[in-house]
């Protein structure tokens, strides 16, 4: 869901660092207001052009307000649906990306934090040549101010943090909610008792345990700090950037030199196609299912593919759209039959309680307002060790899998970098150095999210027409390790309800439901509970070796075999990391605005 907000980042450094004098951007409502050509054209912005494939939100509470955040009535989806998934009982999903100027950032859970040392390590490990945690650390910082929260809340709820891993004046604030709900300290309770442990600040690369996350909002108007307000509405001060909204790129365009000269795209308002020069050069933005669709319609991708579509390949390179991972999800709801009070559910059935608290939020920015719908800012990341004493035959069973019969269409190229990824994994799952779930919580109704599927999907095309959309199929637990492991995750949750603060609520578990208890029954349940999406998609044109499926050189994030067209989204990801995506996709554009700026001169 974090599409096209990282261009922002793009935008405000370049845009900053070129014109440092002029005032004034610009919003082209009108293609003939665009110029002949610019330096950089970014898809999904020295003078800088950015294309967006959604509208400006409107500031409106839903965005703004935390509390107000309602995902099944926002108009920032894009409309798309997954091919039917053979191993969730063929069910279709909706692809939960945002098409909206500032991405995913504008209607996500705002939870702020990063994944574990390893997960970035893993990078470097898998041919990512010097992406590791030490060497993303100080761009997580460029990219935050955080705020740390009030002593005395901080001391009532245990919240401890480091101020030396956090920035202090970058562009997204970072603070914590002033409000919980009471039942939060009986779920920490019941963590505990279990053996898990909180981390002093999960944000300094020990990303395991039981914590608090900040959340992306700013400290003092108590509002979602969002890539739209903090990139965008910072550079509207600076000349020469435009930006063009409700713009479909459906092409980057080449000279006989495969060097791109610009892009084509489309009004998704008047349904007229225009094309767009950029002297130096394209990047891409659009998010891990868009940048691989567009590299492909552009000749960039599986030469063989290409050909049945009648697209002349101008880069054959295997890996474009494959290596799809996100974090599959599944609901463990329950009904607390004695909960305490107030509680999340007061939001949505007790009118008092709602008028009370938006009174509280308009008047003194306080209160449960201030935490995100349905989430909140409390989760907890648990290495496989932890949850289940069953690690090493888990894990055996997993080596012993062919990755050929796993990944049956995985050309020769991805199969490899595949195969290092699974070998990889099976060893920081062993030593807990990567964590294998999340449970985030704030009432009964708990996602629990599987961190480091072993199962990887694809985004292809069948059509070359401007507007079809991209086949995304997650292939979600098309490995049967990836369903063994969410077995144990589910059953580490119910022994979590037993512990004594929970058990003393009186919970029933309505789904999957308590009669579920055989493996077999487990199995058939979490097929038709297990959704493919946390909202993370990533991973689709990894910056490994070409002869490990890459699509993107990792030192200057540019295509392979073509010129002055470079990606920096999590597409760009070998693995995806054991945390929610923004804090990582914020670090990793500030880096990517790094190495495009100084290859051109352009300061730092
Ligand atoms: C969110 O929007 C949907 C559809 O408009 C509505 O049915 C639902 O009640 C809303 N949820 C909340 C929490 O306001
Ligand atoms: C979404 O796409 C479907 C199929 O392409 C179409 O029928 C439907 O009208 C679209 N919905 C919206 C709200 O655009
Ligand atoms: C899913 O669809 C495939 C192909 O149509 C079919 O062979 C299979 O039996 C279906 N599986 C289920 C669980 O319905
Ligand atoms: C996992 O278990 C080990 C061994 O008991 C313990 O040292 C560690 O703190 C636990 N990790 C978490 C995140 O709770
Ligand atoms: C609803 O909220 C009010 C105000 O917080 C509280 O006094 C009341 O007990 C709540 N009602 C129920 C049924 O929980
Ligand atoms: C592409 O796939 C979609 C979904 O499977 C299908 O509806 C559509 O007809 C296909 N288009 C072409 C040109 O094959
Ligand atoms: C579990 O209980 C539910 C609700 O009573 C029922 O629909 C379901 O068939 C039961 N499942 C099993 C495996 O007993």
């Amino acid at each position: 869901m974090f599409q096209f907000f990282v261009l922002y980042l793009l935008v405000s450094r370049i845009g900053v660092a070129i014109c440092a004098h002029v005032p004034r951007a610009t919003i082209l409502h009108h293609h003939d207001q665009l110029n002949a050509q610019y330096d950089f054209i970014i898809v999904g912005g020295a003078s800088v052009l950015v294309l967006e494939y959604g509208p400006f939100d409107h500031h409106e509470d839903a965005v703004l307000v935390p509390g107000l955040l309602n995902l099944t009535s926002t108009p920032y989806w894009f409309n798309l649906t997954s091919t039917p998934q053979a191993h969730l009982q063929n069910r279709s999903f909706q692809v939960t990306i945002a098409a909206v100027v500032g991405g995913g950032t504008v209607i996500n859970g705002m939870l702020f934090h990063r994944g574990a040392k390893a997960d970035y390590d893993a990078w470097e490990e898998l041919g990512a040549k010097g992406w590791n945690w030490d060497s993303l650390l100080p761009y997580f910082k460029t990219s935050e101010t955080f705020t740390a929260p009030d002593a005395a809340f901080a001391r009532e709820w245990d919240i401890e943090f480091k101020q030396h891993v956090h920035g202090n004046s970058g562009p997204i604030q970072a603070s914590y909610p002033p409000y919980q709900f009471p039942v939060i300290k009986n779920f920490f309770q019941a963590f505990h008792d279990l053996g898990i442990t909180t981390p002093k600040d999960p944000s300094d690369g020990s990303a395991h345990g039981v914590f608090w996350a900040p959340s992306t909002m700013d400290p003092v108007t108590r509002t979602r700090s969002y890539a739209r307000i903090v990139h965008y509405d910072r550079v509207e001060q600076r000349p020469n950037y435009h930006i063009l909204p409700m713009s479909a790129v459906t092409k980057v365009l080449f000279n006989d030199k495969k060097m791109a000269q610009g892009v084509r795209y489309l009004s998704r308002e008047s349904g007229e196609t225009y094309e767009v020069a950029a002297k130096k050069e394209v990047i891409m933005a659009a998010g891990a299912v868009h940048t691989p669709q567009i590299l492909m319609l552009s000749g960039i991708g599986d030469g063989k593919e290409l050909q049945k579509l009648g697209i002349g390949c101008i880069s054959d390179l295997p890996g474009v759209g494959h290596n799809f991972q996100d974090h599959p999800t599944m609901f463990f709801i329950n009904q607390f039959q004695k909960d305490l009070t107030p509680n999340a559910d007061d939001l949505k059935d007790n009118a008092t309680f709602q008028t009370e608290q938006l009174s509280l939020y308009r008047t003194q920015r306080q209160g449960a307002y201030t935490l995100v719908t349905d989430g909140g800012n409390t989760v907890a990341f648990i290495p496989l060790p932890n949850i289940t004493s069953s690690t090493s035959s888990l894990l055996a069973s997993a080596a012993a899998q062919n990755p050929k019969t796993i990944y049956p269409d995985a050309p020769a190229s991805v199969l490899k970098g595949y195969s290092s990824q699974r070998a990889l994994l099976i060893h920081h799952l062993s030593r807990g150095t990567i964590s294998a779930q999340e449970t985030a919580f704030n009432k009964g109704f708990l996602p629990l999210t599987l961190l480091h599927p072993f199962s990887r999907g694809k985004i292809s095309i069948n059509a070359t027409t401007p507007l079809a959309p991209p086949l995304v199929d997650y292939r979600t637990l098309s490995d049967d390790t990836d369903l063994d492991i969410f077995l144990e995750i589910l059953r580490f949750n119910r022994r979590l309800m037993l512990q004594e603060p929970l058990a003393s609520l009186s919970p029933i578990e309505i789904a999957p439901g308590a009669n579920i208890t055989s493996d077999e029954q487990l199995r058939d349940a979490l097929r038709g509970l297990v959704g493919p999406t946390f909202q993370h998609p990533c991973c689709t044109c990894a910056m490994v070796g070409r002869e490990m499926g890459g699509v993107v050189e990792p030192v200057g994030l540019r295509v392979y075999g073509v010129r002055r067209l470079s990606v920096v989204d999590a597409s760009l990801w070998p693995t995806i990391p054991g945390a929610h995506l923004m804090g990582s996709v914020y670090g990793v554009a500030e880096r990517a605005a790094d190495v495009i700026k100084r290859r051109h001169g352009l300061g730092r």
